[in-house]
């Protein structure tokens, strides 16, 4: 196993991976890695940085995820990341959006594999934190196999420390991103083929890893897995991640405990002005599997987003969800990976 690169990660998510939700994350897990959102490396050089890049140190370890496709740009984005305290830089080459296409990055990237190579190497040589590549397995008419391959040695020889693939092609026409994340089908043996190829070189796979079980099979073929939806939707399985994949004890015993561990951050955030909802709309999966679930997410959705709501809210809404399960209880007692 290659430790430079984690067996466990948050994927990047638009609109989802925010500072709170990363915060709340890292209550669930000490170790998996975990990602910020994309931004353009424009928006770093000459907007609102502090805005933009700013977290709590708690978050570590935490990956910046730049958009961009110009080398000097992208160069100086990720010094400016590094200095913000960011434990690695991964530029994404597999979002398919039109905006991301109207600049050229994203998965358009998969088409300039000597591009990529230079704007890798201009990130590494503005930083000494790893720097990483995020991909699909190729776009449109590309066959999968030579696209991958080649963009992969691309982004090596420019100095890459870790390449994860999202295994599925992107389709730049015809389907929208979100359409994009389910169809077309995964490749995971190709992600494996690749791996083989480059034994010596960290890559990860990602893409419809739907619980800890699916991803430690998965870390028999590679060396890291990347989980994004499923991660958001049902965090309550994070709480498996350190006991099962790195033989820790794991930082909280259930989701009522994890609240706990939230509210002196939710306290401290809206002091500061942060609305309520910002940081509990990421804890709406949780408790999925209790009786009550129901109306704790309906009571928080709705109540939550409301001016000047507080805490209280959200104590009453966890009021709602009965201790005991449902079901069954997950399974934590063995561990997956040795
Ligand atoms: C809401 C949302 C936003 C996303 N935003 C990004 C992004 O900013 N950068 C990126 O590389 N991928 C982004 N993705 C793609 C995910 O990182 C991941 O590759 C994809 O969801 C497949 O993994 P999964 O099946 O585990 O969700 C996004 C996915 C979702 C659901």
């Amino acid at each position: 196993m290659i430790d430079k690169y984690s067996k466990l990660s948050i994927a990047p998510m638009m609109d989802w991976t925010d500072r709170h939700c990363r915060f709340f994350h890292r209550i669930l897990t000490r170790r998996a890695r975990l990602y910020t959102e994309m931004v353009t490396a424009d928006a770093i050089v000459f907007g609102p940085r502090r805005r933009l890049l700013g977290f709590d140190p708690f978050e570590r370890p935490l990956a910046l995820q730049l958009g961009g496709a110009d080398p000097q740009r992208l160069a100086q984005a990720a010094a400016i990341g590094a200095d913000f305290g960011y434990d690695e830089v991964n530029l994404n080459c597999g979002c398919p959006s039109d905006r991301v296409q109207s600049g050229r990055f994203g998965a358009c990237l998969m088409r300039e594999p000597e591009l990529v190579g230079a704007c890798v190497a201009a990130m590494k040589a503005a930083v000494r934190i790893p720097v990483t590549v995020k991909c699909r397995i190729g776009v449109d008419e590309q066959e999968p196999r030579e696209a991958l391959f080649a963009f992969a040695s691309a982004a090596r020889q420019a100095g890459a420390d870790a390449l994860i693939v999202h295994a599925r092609k992107a389709w730049l026409e015809g389907l929208s991103p979100k359409e994009n994340r389910d169809i077309p089908p995964l490749d995971y043996p190709l992600v494996a083929t690749l791996k083989r190829a480059h034994p010596d070189w960290p890559i990860a796979i990602n893409g419809g890893v739907k619980d800890l079980a699916a991803a430690a099979a998965l870390l028999r073929e590679v060396d890291g897995v990347m989980i994004g939806r499923a991660a958001y939707q049902n965090p309550e399985m994070l709480i498996g991640v350190d006991p099962l994949l790195f033989g820790e004890a794991a930082p909280v015993a259930d989701a009522f405990e994890a609240i706990e561990n939230y509210v002196p951050y939710i306290e401290r955030e809206l002091a500061a002005g942060t609305r309520l909802h910002d940081m509990t709309r990421h804890l709406l999966g949780l408790f999925a599997a209790r009786s009550g679930a129901r109306a704790y997410r309906r009571r928080l959705a709705t109540l939550a987003p409301q001016r000047g709501a507080g805490l209280d809210v959200l104590r009453e809404a966890v009021a709602e969800v009965s201790p005991r399960w449902e079901g069954a209880a997950p399974e934590r007692a063995v561990a997956l990976v040795g």
